[in-house]
């Protein structure tokens, strides 16, 4: 009998697969949908600071200048399409719906006024708090330092103010992550977790109408492998969990994952391409390599390939191909 359970920061998730924060998971149908389909835990669709702190329109307003109306109205689309009210209510609602570890969502570029929200969403029934951080840091002046300090001075706040568990959300621009994972994941003010990484908005450009436009928003199962590099080499070296996301389209993704040391995996744009019951299909296809494997649950082998374990780490390290090493030209 394959036992698919495991902790995910404190908490117990009959499975490690987490539908990630997305548009799926912004109404009580889609949390449902999810549960049905087999889900560890759902983190539910990001509250902006901007939106809590005043309304959307903030956002859209302060983006109005430089942005074609396509990509403002998908970065309208990209925040919740309710207010913080309305938000603790749909936290309230898939508590009483469905019997897995429900994740509020926020995403934020400062540590200001909306922290004191995140108590309401401890009082709402949250099992657990994400916080998104993500922001360009596109002036000459600010230092990667200062940047760095932003992300330490959100967590602190955040654990300042409330008892439940928190993960960090982050992207993977950092000039030296290793430092900052440290930094944000060890110690008594450690995250929870850290979840590895956020695929941003992107920009395009329409080589016909000459405008900059949205990005393809869903990922593709090549960009798994800026996740999975860094959660080979962190994974058993700091006290956060990690959560890998961006680029798990199958179950052998998940597998992967699992194996480089990941409590869990959180899952979107497979989801909006082949629909919730990717969720079971995802599930068998991660018990259908443990048996072929001889694996009864996670514990068998998570983090099995990590570069603590390794016997040649140094060679997590290599950044070029020479084929000797390689075998690439
Ligand atoms: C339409 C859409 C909306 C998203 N909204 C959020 C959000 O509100 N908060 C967040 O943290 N991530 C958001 N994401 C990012 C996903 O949670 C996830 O990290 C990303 O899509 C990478 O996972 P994937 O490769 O499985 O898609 C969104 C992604 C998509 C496609």
């Amino acid at each position: 009998m394959i036992d698919l359970s495991t902790r995910y920061m404190g908490l117990d998730l009959k499975n490690p697969l987490v539908v990630a924060s997305c548009g799926l998971t912004t109404g009580l149908q889609g949390v449902q949908n999810c549960a049905n389909a087999g889900a560890g835990a759902i983190v539910l669709k990001s509250l902006f600071e901007e939106q809590i702190n005043a309304d959307v329109s903030a956002l859209t307003e302060a983006s109005e200048d430089f942005m074609h109306t396509e990509a403002l109205e998908y970065l309208e689309g990209y925040g919740h399409a309710c207010g913080p009210h309305e938000y603790l209510s749909l936290v309230r609602d898939a508590k009483q719906a469905v019997d897995i570890p429900i994740i509020a969502s926020v995403n934020c570029v400062t540590a200001e006024r909306w922290v004191d929200y995140a108590a309401q969403l401890t009082k709402a029934g949250a099992d657990a708090l994400e916080v998104n951080v993500g922001f360009l840091p596109n002036t000459a002046g600010l230092t990667s330092t200062v940047v760095e300090d932003r992300y330490e001075n959100i967590l602190k706040s955040v654990k300042a103010r409330i008892d439940i568990p928190v993960a960090l959300k982050v992207g993977p621009y950092f000039s030296s992550f290793s430092h900052l994972a440290h930094r944000l994941g060890k110690g008594p003010q450690a995250a929870d977790a850290l979840v590895l990484f956020n695929r941003f908005y992107r920009l395009d450009v329409d080589v016909n109408s000459l405008k900059v436009v949205a990005g393809n928003p869903y990922s593709t199962q090549e960009e798994i492998h800026t996740s999975l590099r860094w959660i080979l080499l962190l994974a058993g070296k700091i006290d956060s969990d990690l959560a890998a996301t961006t680029g798990i389209h199958d179950g052998l993704d998940v597998a992967k994952q699992l194996l480089a040391g990941a409590a869990v995996a959180q899952i979107c744009s497979t989801i909006y391409n082949n629909g919730f019951l990717q969720i079971r299909t995802i599930l068998e296809q991660l018990r259908g390599w443990m048996e072929t494997q001889g694996f009864n649950s996670l514990d068998d082998f998570r983090g099995r390939l990590s570069q603590i374990k390794s016997e040649d780490p140094a060679s997590y390290e290599r950044l070029q191909y020479i084929k000797g090493l390689t075998g690439f030209e």
